[in-house]
């Protein structure tokens, strides 16, 4: 399809639930970030992306760069699917910065063409680009061109990083047995790559799953982080109860045995729609992730409009004893206009009445039971976040998914603090300054309006709208 064509399907027809400060496609499907990485002067961020369609399809590298990680500049689709290294797709990767280029890892996705979407092979590929706009596919694809023996098909999403002057490269991978794992490769070059073996693996199914997506691996407080997306944990009471999950483990790593001892898998973000998460290191040496906010198999009323998902707020992560925190990074504090509300609660209700689909709402309270809910026009609940001070339990209820709720569990503390990023068809919540999150898609055609529900309730508030421009 030449560029033309492309710009008459590309119309996105409604803006009710487009974000205005968080990533979405300008027009068809969005799923991972990919390649997030800083380049001349620029965050860059690229995600799966079907461009024709708000449906997956064969999948292309969308872009978009950033001075400031929050205001977004679309940029021209920077990888397409179709040549013999990435006949059907051009899955998820990573990026990384040598001499001055800027390069490009991702996975090609082959299939079988025997109209089985199961049966498919992948390899490795690189790209690069001296401009950070224009990219090159690498003459001698795939740098990787096969699976180890020992694993299954899936084997995707390469992640590179350098340490001590060598670069590496980890891949989800399932193994045969049936288990999910990391396998790892080192490289002097980026282009000769050399199979070190398991970095880590499942330890069973239903408790760490049958295959790794996404997986990330970083240095935090000289401690090791994996971060991985598995998919097939079963879920258990309060805890995996998304159709695939986001988590981490934290251990420590050494290079030279190429050993990971490390805990047991945690959930990153504790809400509906969030996964296959990618960080970067910035260049004043914060460590930033971002996510899909969405999950498979959701509905995407947006779809009607033209597109289909969007990323999260980049957030920086700390760790603190065996638990990693996510912020919004604080560049999101350029986005604040006026004030909407502020003052003492319970004296204001509701806290908003409708007034914007673009806020921030920062509140703190005393240590009691609360209801904080999110209401349509009709006043009929669309979210509502309960907590239960005795158990120091949070429950998150959303109306469209009827007895699947989301829970986050803090440590005891005498104050409540909470920071909504409210963004016409997301929010995120986050709890004790990040100790836990809830990414929600919601859709109301109009601005909702938020209470706070309880008795005797001390506390304050403060309501900014948000301007992105
Ligand atoms: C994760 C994922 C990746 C894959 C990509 C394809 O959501 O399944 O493993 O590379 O999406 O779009």
């Amino acid at each position: 399809m030449n560029q033309n064509m492309l710009k008459e399907l590309s119309t996105v027809t409604s803006l009710r639930y487009r974000p205005e400060f968080h990533l979405a496609p300008t027009f068809g499907w969005m799923n991972d970030p990919n390649g997030f990485v800083y380049f001349q002067g620029y965050y860059h961020i690229f995600y799966q992306n079907y461009p024709y369609k708000p449906e997956w399809g064969p999948m292309h590298w969308g872009h978009a760069r950033s001075r400031d990680l929050i205001h977004w500049e679309n940029l021209p689709i920077a990888l397409a699917p179709g040549d013999d290294e990435d006949t059907n797709g051009v899955f998820s990767g990573s990026g990384i910065v040598k001499n001055g280029r800027l390069y490009l890892i991702y996975t090609g996705h082959h299939y079988y063409g025997d109209n089985n979407p199961e049966h498919f092979w992948q390899n490795q590929n690189l790209a690069y680009s001296d401009d950070g706009v224009h990219f090159t596919k690498y003459e001698h694809n795939p740098v990787i061109s096969q699976a180890p023996s020992d694993s299954t098909h899936h084997f995707r999403d390469p992640k590179i990083w350098e340490y001590d002057g060598m670069y590496y490269v980890i891949l989800g991978n399932q193994s045969q047995d049936g288990l999910g794992r990391v396998i790892i490769y080192r490289s002097e070059n980026l282009f000769d790559w050399e199979y070190l073996g398991e970095l880590d693996k499942s330890r069973s199914v239903s408790n760490e799953g049958d295959m790794w997506e996404c997986p990330d691996f970083f240095a935090i407080n000289g401690r090791h982080v994996l971060l991985t997306s598995p998919m097939k944990i079963e879920s258990q009471q309060q805890k995996f109860r998304n159709l695939y999950q986001t988590g981490y483990f934290i251990g420590q790593y050494d290079y030279a045995k190429n050993q990971f001892k490390r805990g047991k898998f945690q959930e990153l973000d504790n809400g509906h729609d969030f996964y296959a998460s990618q960080t970067l290191l910035s260049p004043d040496g914060r460590r930033i992730v971002i996510g899909w906010a969405d999950m498979w198999e959701s509905e995407f009323p947006e779809k009607e409009d033209g597109w289909a998902g969007m990323l999260t707020l980049p957030r920086e992560l700390t760790l603190i004893d065996d638990h990693l925190f996510m912020r919004p990074v604080t560049e999101v504090h350029t986005l604040r206009g006026r004030v909407l509300g502020s003052g003492n609660l319970p004296s204001v209700q509701p806290l908003l009445n409708g007034e914007s689909s673009t806020v921030e709402i920062q509140l703190t309270l005393a240590a009691q039971n609360f209801n904080l809910c999110f209401q349509n026009s009709q006043e009929q609940d669309i979210i509502s976040l309960h907590f239960d001070a005795a158990n120091q339990e949070f429950q998150l209820i959303h109306h469209a998914h009827p007895q699947d709720d989301r829970f986050a569990t803090i440590e005891q503390s005498s104050e409540i603090t909470l920071a909504l990023y409210i963004d016409k068809s997301i929010v995120e919540i986050f709890v004790q300054n990040g100790a836990a999150v809830f990414t929600e898609r919601f859709y109301t055609n109009a601005p909702p309006i938020i209470r706070i529900n309880g008795n005797n309730l001390l506390g304050h508030f403060m309501i900014y709208q948000l301007d992105a421009q």
